[in-house]
């Protein structure tokens, strides 16, 4: 009885990945690209990288390992929402970095750029610390859902309007382990 429900649970988890939107050797290829690309224009600065948890992390983590020049890393949790797919609009800091940014290039580092409002608030509170500059890396870009105006300096992939899931994203906390990113349906 025990093992139908566990199969049955096992179904269900992957009958919800709808199709595979952005492969593995895909996201390897464009994170190894803009990691170098910050070796190069950031070379011998000192770099804080900025991670918001939970979604970024796995990005954070090969994105860290693709930058050939020394860099620091740090984390924050925003919330924005996302208890299913909808979103609630409001967004909370429950941890913040533990390092005074003054003396350090940032670069915030997200997963999904969605209606904006997340980042949008994170940089404008990460600017009244004055960094000696700050700039924002995504995996990816959903600009059509753009609520407030934001753009990132660096999107590695713009994606249509659909809910994803995979490398670090998650639908109500599931997924995020999938090594690629995937289009999330009923
Ligand atoms: P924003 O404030 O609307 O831009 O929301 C950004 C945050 O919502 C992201 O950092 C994600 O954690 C989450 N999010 C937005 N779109 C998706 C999605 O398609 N899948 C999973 N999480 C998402
Ligand atoms: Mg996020």
């Amino acid at each position: 009885m025990e093992n139908l429900q566990a199969v049955q649970n096992l179904e269900a988890f992957h009958s919800k990945i709808k199709r595979v939107l952005i492969t593995e050797e895909e996201i390897r290829e464009a994170v190894k690209k803009a990691g170098k690309e910050i070796g190069d224009s950031y070379d011998g600065r000192p770099i804080l990288l900025v991670s918001i948890l939970k979604g970024a992390f796995v990005f954070m983590s090969d994105l860290c390992r693709a930058i050939p020049v020394p860099c620091e890393v740090g984390f924050m949790c925003a919330k924005s929402y996302y208890s299913g797919t909808t979103s609630s609009g409001v967004v909370k800091i429950t941890m913040d970095l533990d390092q005074d940014i003054s003396n350090y290039h940032v670069i915030i580092v997200e997963d999904i750029i969605d209606t904006g409002r997340t980042l949008k608030d994170v940089v404008d509170m990460l600017k009244l610390r004055n960094p000696l500059s700050l700039k924002v890396i995504t995996l990816l870009d959903k600009p059509s859902r753009r609520l407030v105006d934001f753009k990132a300096d660096v999107s590695l992939f713009t994606i249509p309007d659909h809910f994803v899931i995979g490398y670090g994203l998650d639908c109500a906390e599931m997924y995020r382990n999938l090594p690629y990113i995937a289009e999330y349906g009923e």
